[in-house]
């Protein structure tokens, strides 16, 4: 087989690429190891910053998130029984929009199929070779064949657990990594929304979020161990916790609980994303913790740099743009990092990590009460949110 740009992986990053590629007239190929429905039912945060809303609908794939996607306004903060309002659209004229990644994947999916592209699914060991030259190849198995894609470019769009940062040669990458002492448990149930706005809790037995897919889906978050074991929690002690960290102000509406995750939370990141012909994007090159619903805005934001690359090079034999690629995400990558790193150290117990915990507490409360009550700190906080600008 051939093709302009071989595209490991079927996650947002791989299949916006491979769609914004297509919209400029160039051809791409996507290898993904699990199956289609595996990557359509895939639950992960879901929430869009500003100009990721205005891509979809500009690239002709937002019509069913302009119908059912949620927008929000702003979010709740609650610490020490309170409740507070942090304005976005008054503060910075921008809004977020709630749409499960897994929806985006979908539409994406039956967007490229539509338009005649190809992915195949449930391949199996998959490899990158020759990137160092100007004939760089995906190797992969597919029922039972060998089967190669000759490119012209490779993008490594397979997570973090994927092949393609782990082809780069020694010596080539450094890595940026803090792992946090704790993880979320995170939930969908069949229950009304508490609020019509998010709600980042904080409280002395650890954080709590409450987010919602629809009017009688709602997701929720509660800081627990890294390895929190799921059987040791029942639906009435995860009801129970969110009360005790988020119902302070109303009682939640309660409901069967239908799906339970526990997500270790780590912040990662490459430098570069590059190594000859082969550029890495999304969580292949970088991990945020979900505190500051950056994951999919980033990943989107790298592929919309590295599509407008590659056109250059393709159509007009511009090799700056594919060499800047690395430089000019990570410009916005470690601001995303500082910005999901800062909400994750305001909002989250350390439990027994410090010896100055009871500080920790006081510095902590001072922080979200000045957050929530300064117009300068909200704006800050408004703008890094909803996304910062592109360009
Ligand atoms: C979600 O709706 O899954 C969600 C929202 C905001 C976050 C993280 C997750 O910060």
């Amino acid at each position: 087989m051939r093709t302009q740009v071989g595209i490991v992986g079927a996650g947002p990053a791989g299949l916006m690429l491979s769609h914004l590629l297509h919209l400029v007239g160039i051809e791409s190929i996507i290898v993904e190891n699990r199956s289609r429905a595996y990557c359509e039912a895939r639950v992960r945060a879901g929430l869009m910053e500003d100009w990721v809303t205005k891509l979809l609908t500009e690239t002709g794939v937002g019509a069913r998130m302009q119908r059912e996607g949620l927008p929000h306004d702003g979010i709740y903060m609650t610490f020490n029984g309170e409740l507070r309002h942090i304005d976005f659209y008054k503060l910075v004229g921008k809004r977020v929009t709630i749409y499960g990644q897994q929806e985006v994947v979908k539409d994406l999916i039956a967007r490229r199929l539509a338009d005649g592209g190809e992915i195949h699914f449930e391949v199996t060991d998959t490899s990158i070779q020759d990137f160092s030259t100007d004939k760089p190849k995906i190797r992969f198995r597919h029922q039972g064949r060998a089967k190669e894609i000759d490119c012209d470019i490779i993008a490594g769009c397979d997570g973090f657990h994927g092949v393609s940062r782990s082809e780069f040669p020694s010596g080539v990458r450094r890595d940026y990594d803090r792992v946090y002492p704790f993880g979320w448990l995170g939930i969908l149930a069949e229950a009304k929304p508490v609020e019509d706005e998010l709600i980042y809790a904080y409280h002395p037995h650890g954080f709590a979020l409450f987010s919602m897919r629809g009017p009688k889906v709602v997701r929720y978050y509660i800081q627990c161990k890294p390895d929190e074991r799921l059987d040791d929690w029942s639906d009435e002690k995860i009801w129970d916790e969110l009360e005790t960290r988020l119902g302070g102000v109303r009682p939640l509406p309660r409901g069967p609980v239908i799906e339970r995750i526990v997500a270790p939370m780590r912040s990662f990141a490459c430098e570069p994303m590059q190594t000859g012909r082969l550029f890495i994007a999304g969580d292949a090159a970088h991990i945020v913790p979900p505190t500051g619903a950056k994951g999919m805005n980033l990943a989107m934001a790298d592929v919309r740099v590295l599509s407008r690359a590659i056109e250059a090079f393709i159509k007009s034999k511009r090799n700056d743009l594919l060499e800047s690629y690395s430089k000019t995400c990570l410009k916005r990558i470690w601001k995303a990092q500082r910005f999901s790193w800062w909400m994750t150290q305001m909002l989250h117990r350390y439990h027994g990590e410090s010896e100055f915990d009871a500080f920790d507490m006081k510095r902590q409360i001072a922080e979200i009460d000045y957050v929530t009550g300064s117009e300068a700190a909200m704006t800050s906080l408004a703008e890094n949110y909803t996304g910062l600008p592109m360009e």
